[in-house]
């Protein structure tokens, strides 16, 4: 996150003496990304944050193709993933490649009993269905429905919702999530042409600093594995922090929509990007408004990438039968586009409420096992008059 934040006590000069009110000293961390390049931040702990008191079993919880080579379009239902209790349980990756894990979650509970870190990946969640609060040890994000939740690698954190009723698309990247690099100046603010700028951030508050000994399980996640690690000392137990690197949520409902006289293209969308592939919001919008405009799509080759579509709300423009929750997969090497009749039909309409969030990777996409069972198999045909 290109802007400085801060929460709590720290002292005035970096490294250098901070103590505690018995006269003993903070323990300061500085947590960095890509090497010390990236962005970084000051946490200062009550207690050691390296205190391991024993590491315990370790679940293998990664993706498995079903499908290793896809040429199919296909139509995932969603919202037919099953809920489970558990945060972790309940995510499923359904596409995957070496760069990215697509995945769908309806979890039930609050994590309370366990705190999570994924130090494989950013996570980036989008919150479908659901409010509650991500907390973290660098403070507390509220949530709702349209948030968009990015989590940097190796945040501690642990997730309460305030009802069972939860859906989300969980995205993980092993590269870091940036906002797009054409939106922000050299220093890194965002631009007058971006969609969105720094005041549509929901940045991390109320820190809440616990001071307890014990034993307390974090799950990290490393190498596609969840290892279960016992500390000695609560994982949030930072009396403040400044920098650049943290959790931080942006609402898709905040993302102003660019339109044009004639159709513009998928990247005027854009919200985030990585290395290997980018995410788009797809938002309620008036459409082009040349008097001869055609609003639906033209037929498309993303001749080398994956185009992923999920789903949130209203009717989109270009597909036939889509419901919230389905997810379009348009692989590379073929071409996609409107579905018959959709392209007549968009013209002379004057605005759409779709509401959906595309994910294109430039690697192949494989499928796992639950893509294939909540996959509706007749997609591919779906352009046949
Ligand atoms: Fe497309």
């Amino acid at each position: 996150m290109p802007l400085y934040h801060k929460l709590g006590k720290i002292p005035h000069k970096r490294h250098t003496v901070f103590k505690k009110a018995d006269g003993s000293l903070h323990y300061e961390q500085l947590f960095g990304t890509i090497g010390f390049d990236g962005m970084s931040s000051l946490l200062y702990h009550l207690h050691r944050p390296t205190m391991v008191k024993q590491v315990g079993a370790t679940k293998d919880v990664s993706p498995k193709a079903a499908v290793e080579h896809n040429i199919k379009s296909r139509l995932l239902k969603g919202f037919q993933v099953q809920a489970e209790d558990d945060f972790l349980d309940s995510r499923k990756i359904v596409l995957f490649n070496s760069d990215v894990n697509v995945g769908l979650a309806a979890p039930r509970k609050s994590m309370t009993d366990y705190f999570y870190k994924n130090a494989d990946a950013d996570e980036l969640v989008f919150v479908h269905k659901g409010t509650g609060t991500l907390k973290t040890f660098l403070g507390e994000i509220d949530f709702g429905y349209g948030d968009y939740l990015l989590i940097p690698r190796g945040m501690i954190y642990q997730i309460e919702f305030d009802s069972e009723d939860n859906r989300l698309l969980v995205t993980e990247s092993y590269s870091p999530i940036y906002t797009p690099k054409r939106y922000r100046n050299w220093f890194g603010q965002h631009l007058e042409h971006s969609p969105f700028c720094e005041r549509d951030f929901k940045l991390p508050q109320n820190l809440r600093t616990h001071d307890e000994k014990g034993e307390f399980v974090l799950k990290v996640k490393k190498q596609g594995q969840l290892h279960e690690l016992v500390y000695a000392s609560h994982p949030f137990d930072v009396v403040g922090w400044d920098g650049y690197n943290y959790p931080y949520g942006f609402s898709i409902h905040d993302f102003e929509p660019i339109t044009g006289r004639v159709h513009q293209p998928p990247p005027v969308h854009q919200t985030f990007e990585t290395n290997a592939f980018v995410v788009c919001s797809f938002v309620p919008r008036m459409y082009d408004y040349h008097p001869k405009a055609i609003p639906a799509p033209y037929n498309h080759s993303n001749i080398d990438s994956d185009e992923v579509l999920y789903y949130v709300d209203g009717d989109f423009m270009s597909r036939n039968n889509i419901d919230q929750g389905y997810i379009s997969l348009h692989p590379a090497g073929i071409p996609h586009g409107p579905h018959p009749g959709t392209y007549e039909a968009s013209i002379g309409k004057t605005k759409t409420e779709e509401l959906a969030v595309m994910i294109d990777t430039f690697k192949p996409l494989q499928l796992t096992q639950t893509a294939l069972d909540i996959d509706d198999g007749k997609y591919y045909q779906s352009w046949l008059e």
